[in-house]
């Protein structure tokens, strides 16, 4: 009754046509292969930033003061205006006023300020922000806070002989708690007519989970205020205008090989007038040119390229930056109303200059144009960037291709060396994906990327998508996927979703030789301000909750190979539902094996490895299971998380992958 399956070499899953009697099943035999592998790419799996969900500013970029430059604006929110975020405090019998101004800008990327007018200072007159939902401030601990200042000539504004002129203002900075209690405070002077930037540094006595930064004039007179920031001292690596270092932490654990950003949509935007222009997110922060993020929010870019790319390089991972190719996301808006328009032909020669200079930016010497602003910037060492993305998900239409093809070309001449990255529109399937790679393969785009947000069940129904793709053209980036478990808008991370991601990740593996690189989309969400569910981690001020989705990640992640090692699998019932793939890591040596059982039982499996010398016995083995519903959602009170355990190996070894589970097993043989 049985059926002996032998796959072809390479294909570690098997979905067999045979069937056996229940009760007399054999043991399933997985035997790797450890001297037949073949190369697959060594950057595999990596992550997908998109400043989406408050990702960026509220999120891993480490500033906690909100609207800081004074910046929001009515088309950013409908109720938001330049005063957004701020309230005006007049302590203990003060008076006075505030305006925002632009007379006088800090710089033209950042043409609104704060003019506070003290009539009478009582014990302060001054402002209030409270962060991105209160500010988590925790005990010894320190705050770098900034602002730029300078007074105001306040005979021009009220008479001659006003008597104030001249006179510095004092003022005080503070952290306080709701109700008002102080937790630390520091004393300055704001003198002279221009533009000054003043520091102090605060510690609180006590932790505090949503505290308020006041800012208060001690005497009568004027002043004018921008750019006024509160950094923890410690973020991640310790980095000046540095990332929040939790958050930063959790996602280096996911031992990413690239980090792609800034999008997503947000890359090509709303409309042209509003793609992520790299050249205005580096340079000192306050000259940085903040916008309107098409989530529906402000983008300070104070997490911009430089930071982006310094981050990669904190953790190891190679940057691959996507511009947008010349056109905007066809559903700027949200409305679907505006679509994709196109930048001007007449246009195009300076936006691809654009592109060509970031990457004297990231790679050219300091001594070159671009190169030099790295370096001032404290990078002289070039950061190395090896994939350009152009493009994210467009339709492909003769307006994108035009453009894209100017791009391409011109990165191609220039820049040999870089990788492109392009895309085959939204989806999977469909016009746009036929006519993108219809496109990329005429003009041999070395790498596109694909998306795909669906159920698990297609996850599951499509493992071997890529067995057949022609190993001659484009290679494949699977830039952006989730498996969408409920639906839209109620769509849960469930061990369901992470298991049919994972076992479509096997045999990403499987076809490493053909797809290049992948990443989960989206990476993180505030949970206060989601625009998306599901994500990878979610946050709030004070906790960082990683998903199931996120622990299989971290598994694959953390256990990505170099070759892929031949894998045959033999007695699997028609129910059986599991997927499996094997690598090495040349570097380290070690043999590893990703086990995925998808059926309610646990499935018996005997593992040769054939080919083996000197194996060490004892292997590590990381396993996640539990009941497939089960959602890691940030009110679950017991949150699913992998078990590491030791597990006896040979060169043949019996193991029960458990019912709902992914097994990684990591085996030395040096
Ligand atoms: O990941 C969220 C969004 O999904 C991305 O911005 C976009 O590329 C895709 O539609």
């Amino acid at each position: 009754m049985f059926t002996k399956i032998i796959r072809p070499i390479f294909l570690g899953l098997i979905l067999p046509a045979s069937f056996a009697t229940a009760g007399l099943a054999q043991k399933t035999t997985v035997t790797v292969h450890l001297d037949a592998g073949k190369p697959i790419s060594p950057d595999l799996f990596g992550i997908f930033f998109e400043d989406i969900n408050y990702a960026a500013d509220g999120g891993l970029y480490g500033e906690l003061i909100q609207n800081r430059s004074f910046e929001y604006d009515v088309t950013e929110q409908p109720t938001w205006n330049a005063l957004s975020c701020w309230e005006l405090a007049k302590r203990g019998g003060g008076d006075g006023g505030w305006s925002v101004e632009g007379a006088r800008p800090l710089n033209s990327n950042n043409p609104h300020y704060l003019v506070l007018e003290v009539k009478k200072a009582g014990e302060g007159v001054g402002l209030i922000n409270p962060g991105f939902d209160g500010i988590a401030v925790k005990a010894g601990e320190s705050y770098d806070a900034s602002f730029f200042a300078h007074q105001i000539f306040m005979n021009q504004r009220w008479g001659a002989n006003s008597g104030i002129e001249g006179k510095p203002m004092p003022v005080t900075v503070r952290l306080e708690s709701r109700d008002g209690e102080v937790l630390c405070e520091a004393s300055l002077r704001i003198t002279g007519r221009d533009w000054t930037r003043l520091t102090a540094t605060l510690t609180p006595k006590r932790d505090e989970a949503a505290a308020r930064f006041v800012l208060l004039a001690n005497a009568a007179g004027g002043i004018a205020l921008d750019e006024i920031s509160l950094f923890p001292r410690k973020t991640f690596h310790d980095r000046p205008n540095g990332l929040r270092a939790d958050l930063a932490q959790v996602i280096a654990d996911l031992h990413p090989k690239f980090i792609r950003f800034p999008g997503g949509c947000l890359a090509h935007g709303d409309g042209t007038n509003n793609f992520y222009r790299w050249k205005d997110t580096i340079g000192p922060v306050e000259q940085r040119r903040g916008q309107k993020n098409l989530w529906g929010y402000h983008q300070s870019v104070g997490l911009g390229y430089f930071e982006y790319f310094q981050f990669c390089e904190d953790i190891g991972a190679k940057p691959l930056p996507v511009l947008a190719a010349g056109v905007s996301c066809q559903n700027s808006d949200h409305t679907g109303e505006v679509g994709q328009q196109c930048l001007e032909m007449a246009d195009m020669p300076a936006y691809i200059q654009d592109v060509l200079d970031l990457i004297e930016w990231a790679n050219g010497p300091a001594t070159s144009k671009w190169g030099a602003k790295r370096a001032a910037a404290g990078h002289p060492e070039p950061f190395h960037l090896q994939y350009l993305g152009i493009g994210n998900e467009d339709v492909i239409s003769p307006g994108f291709k035009e453009r894209f093809k100017m791009i391409f070309d011109a990165v191609k001449a220039k820049h040999p060396e870089i990788t492109v990255v392009g895309t085959v529109g939204p989806y999977p399937d469909g016009k746009d994906f036929e006519e993108g790679w219809k496109f990329a393969n005429e003009l041999h785009v070395p790498i596109v990327d694909e998306h795909y947000y669906r159920p698990p069940k297609w996850f599951l129904d499509n493992l071997k998508r890529y067995d057949s793709y022609d190993r001659r053209h484009s290679k494949v980036y699977a830039g952006e996927y989730a498996a969408h478990d409920g639906g839209r808008g109620v769509d849960k991370n469930t061990l369901r979703s992470a298991l049919a991601e994972a076992a479509y990740m096997t045999q990403l593996e499987r076809n490493g030789d053909v797809v290049h690189m992948s990443s989960y989309a989206p990476l993180l969400a505030n949970l206060r301000h989601m625009q998306w569910t599901p994500d990878l981690i979610y946050f709030n001020n004070t906790r960082v909750i990683p998903t199931v989705n996120y622990y299989v990640q971290q598994m694959f992640g953390a256990n990505s190979g170099d070759t892929y090692l031949a894998t045959q699998m033999e007695n699997l019932q028609d129910s059986d539902k599991v997927a499996i793939s094997s690598v090495r890591d040349d570097k380290s040596g070690d043999v590893i094996l990703k086990l995925v059982n998808n059926a309610p039982i646990a499935k018996a499996l005997n593992v040769n490895l054939a080919g083996a010398k000197g194996l060490v016995a004892s292997a590590s083995k990381t396993v996640l299971t539990g009941e497939p519903a089960i959602a890691n959602m940030p009110d679950s009170p017991q949150p699913l998380t992998p078990e590491v355990s030791s597990i006896t190996v040979g060169d043949s070894f019996d193991y029960d992958a458990p019912a709902n589970s992914l097994t990684v097993m990591r085996i030395k043989t040096k």
